[in-house]
């Protein structure tokens, strides 16, 4: 983990790395000592559900799980919805491709993430919440167990919690390691026992009908991480980070062709340039910059080093912030083998459901596979275009159009490259004795 900003919310309390808890270690002291469960005390103590709501509406907060959707206004949703009973669940499915920021801050700090979700819950009016985790996430998993008793222990989990009527368990659930497990609604399935098959969507929303039918908050890890600062700051105090339309800060996930990769806290609208050299520390072997790839967007290029990675920024570039892991290519490193093993990943992770999906990302994995082979013909090119166009929409999750985003800009923006594969029959980055140049 890395932490080279000024302006860290969700790793300023973390536990160095050099001091780390062995799995043995109580946690909550330290995490008590550095102001941890005041926000929920304050939350559960001296505001209403609606004051809570209001304050997170009042910070900007956007979902940190992929799709940026304002976070106060989906928790007003679940408060507002019909029904007796209702549920949060975390998300830490996390089986994106490039992506370990839920497991960082699950490592880092167990606590801030529990104290949030007791936070939501009490907001939306849930007893019964859930944290939903990544399978291979074993030693996190084990944290969350150890901190979930921690917390039970000291009052903050449990019946009439700090005194007040508000009462809560929270549940782990394992998440299988598949990508489609991590939506929300295959999130449903999977907590009441199936198969992670995704909903068609409408005409039930988690929001109104969830987990066992009550309205269920689902966000992600980061985003429930956020919570506890702005209960404690305010909404206000949030804001002053990032931009307008983007307020707070992100946990980017670097990767690729870069000499220092890993997790780094930035504000949300830090550049993309900035990220490399700041973060980075640049290309490794001095290599220049050629592309950054965005699991289920199109990726960015040479003109884009300026961008501000935001969910404002990019979408205006045709691209998205997705989760924030960016995979640096530098020259040298081929666009259409990069672009094959994004399509891969999407035609593996495929829950078969739905027959689009299913042969749409078999086929663009195929016919670029073809490509990267040597032995693709310019129609094959015509024919990836074409799925994309015909898949964009299709299926009940948003899996498919990832895969198309991510194959049509690779192609929007190094054709030349795809073109150059089909008439050399090979890769022309290699060498004739087969290395990457
Ligand atoms: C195929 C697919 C996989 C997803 N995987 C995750 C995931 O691993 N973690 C996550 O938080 N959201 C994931 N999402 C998004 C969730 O459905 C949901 O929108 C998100 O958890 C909401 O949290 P947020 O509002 O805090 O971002 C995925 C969506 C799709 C379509």
């Amino acid at each position: 983990m890395n932490n080279v900003s000024d302006h860290r919310v969700l790793l300023t309390r973390d536990i160095p790395m050099s001091d780390f808890p062995s799995l043995e270690t109580i946690f909550i002291d330290m995490y008590v000592a550095k102001n941890g469960y005041k926000a929920a005390t304050k939350a559960l103590q001296e505001m209403k559900p609606g004051d809570i709501i209001e304050e997170v509406k009042k910070s900007g907060l956007r979902g940190r799980g992929g799709g940026g959707f304002p976070t106060g206004k989906k928790w007003e949703m679940v408060a507002g919805a019909a029904g007796e009973e209702k549920h949060v669940c975390c998300n830490a499915a996390e089986g994106e491709q490039e992506t370990f920021k839920d497991r960082c801050l699950i490592r880092s700090n167990p606590h801030q993430l529990i104290e949030g979700i007791i936070i939501a819950s009490y907001a939306v009016g849930a007893h019964v919440s859930y944290l939903y985790v990544n399978e291979n996430y074993r030693e996190e998993i084990t944290l969350l167990e150890k901190a979930l008793k921690e917390a039970q222990g000291k009052g903050y989990i449990g019946k009439k919690i700090l005194g007040t009527d508000f009462s809560l368990d929270i549940h782990i659930q394992k998440c299988p390691d598949q990508y489609v497990a991590g939506e929300e609604t295959a999130m449903i399935e999977v907590i009441e026992g199936r198969a992670a098959k995704p909903w068609q969507k409408p005409p039930y929303y988690p929001a109104n009908r969830g987990i066992y039918g009550n309205p269920t908050l689902v966000n992600n890890t980061g985003t429930l991480s956020n919570i506890p600062h702005i209960v404690l700051k305010g909404g206000d105090w949030f804001s002053q980070v990032g931009s307008r339309q983007n307020p707070g800060t992100m946990l980017f996930t670097l990767t690729g062709d870069i000499n220092r990769p890993g997790i780094y806290e930035l504000p949300l609208g830090t550049t993309l340039s900035k990220l490399i050299s700041n973060c980075g520390n640049g290309l490794k072997d001095g290599r220049r910059f050629k592309a950054a790839f965005l699991p289920g967007n199109s990726p960015l290029t040479e003109s884009h080093l300026e961008i501000r990675l935001d969910f404002e920024s990019l979408k205006e570039a045709g691209s998205g912030l997705g989760c924030a892991a960016v995979t640096v290519l530098g020259d040298g490193t081929c666009a259409v083998a990069t672009t094959l093993k994004f399509s891969r990943f999407f035609m593996n992770e495929s829950c078969g459901q739905c027959p689009p999906c299913q042969m749409g990302t078999a086929n663009m994995a195929i016919l670029l596979q073809k490509i990267e082979d040597g032995h693709g013909k310019i129609e094959d090119l015509a024919a990836i275009e074409n799925i994309c166009s015909l898949s964009k929409g299709q299926g009940y999750c948003q899996l498919l159009s990832g895969a198309v985003f991510v194959v049509e800009g690779a192609i929007r923006h190094f054709r030349k490259e795809f073109e150059a594969h089909i008439h050399e029959k090979r890769c022309p980055l290699q060498s004739s004795s087969g290395n990457t140049l």
